[in-house]
């Protein structure tokens, strides 16, 4: 294994920073390229034919130009549609990021889970899958919503988000029938854990479940006896459009301080 061979994070726009973060805390020096399609965002608004093709055939490109070590599909939307046409067509390993449901199930006094994703994740037979594997004592309440993914990115490119504004967003899981008996939360888009304080602020009585630090154990799993280089380095940022937002403070923030435009 060359020691230089990067771990490459994909998501639709920034949500795989949550998953990048708590990877750097575990593997500092690992080398990192982050690629987003921008292109393509949001893809919570996107059908599944599209992501099951463009999905494979874009992380194609990426691994062809980067030649990664591993991949992973930082973004629940990609993962539940798309992981295992993925996986099939690299032949490397992929992680993928789904929902905590299992996590949040271990937790959850009242059995009432709140599974807040993008529109695209929270309607895929993958999330009933999970329900019935790991809630099925569980009574869930799924919200996709296209406002907080937003919001999530402008708070990156630099907005001041209002706390009001993520109250209305998830407003409408908590108002659905049972909706009061929610305890926890699964943060069921990448997006989400990077609008924690804003969560937190606006609905402080539930927990909320980020599946990020779980997925960086499995990636420092599966890595470990593999060399790394002795000094960390800047990490890369692909887009796959020219347009976005004025973003290169905060990719610097996380370690990403080239910018390329695939
Ligand atoms: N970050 C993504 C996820 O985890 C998707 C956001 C979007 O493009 O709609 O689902």
């Amino acid at each position: 294994m060359d020691p230089s061979a990067p771990l490459l994070f994909f998501d639709s726009g920034v949500g795989g920073l949550s998953v990048l973060a708590p990877t750097r805390e575990l593997l500092p020096n690992a080398p990192i390229v982050y690629a987003a399609d921008s292109a393509g965002f949001p893809y919570g608004k996107r059908s599944e034919a599209e992501i099951a093709s463009r999905v494979p055939a874009l992380l194609g490109r990426l691994v062809e130009r980067f030649h990664p070590r591993l991949a992973v599909i930082a973004c629940n939307t990609a993962s539940t549609i798309a992981l295992d046409h993925v996986r099939s067509a690299l032949d490397l390993p992929v992680v993928g990021t789904v929902p905590a449901i299992k996590p949040a199930a271990e937790m959850s006094k009242t059995r009432v889970i709140g599974v807040l994703g993008t529109e695209a994740t929270v309607r895929q037979p993958y999330v009933d899958d999970l329900a019935a594997r790991f809630a099925a004592d569980c009574t869930l309440i799924r919200h996709g919503s296209p406002e907080l993914v937003e919001l999530a990115e402008a708070k990156l490119g630099g907005e001041n988000i209002a706390v009001d504004a993520v109250r209305v967003a998830v407003r409408p899981m908590f108002d659905a029938p049972n909706g009061e008996k929610i305890d926890t939360v699964v943060l069921a888009c990448t997006h989400f854990p990077l609008l924690a304080d804003e969560l937190r602020a606006a609905l402080p009585d539930v927990a909320y479940v980020d599946g990020g630090p779980g997925i960086a154990r499995r990636i420092a799993y599966l890595t470990r006896e593999q060399p790394w280089p002795a000094e960390h380095r800047p990490g890369v940022a692909v887009f796959t459009s020219a347009a976005r937002r004025p973003l290169d403070s905060a990719l610097a923030r996380f370690g990403l301080n080239e910018i390329l435009i695939l």
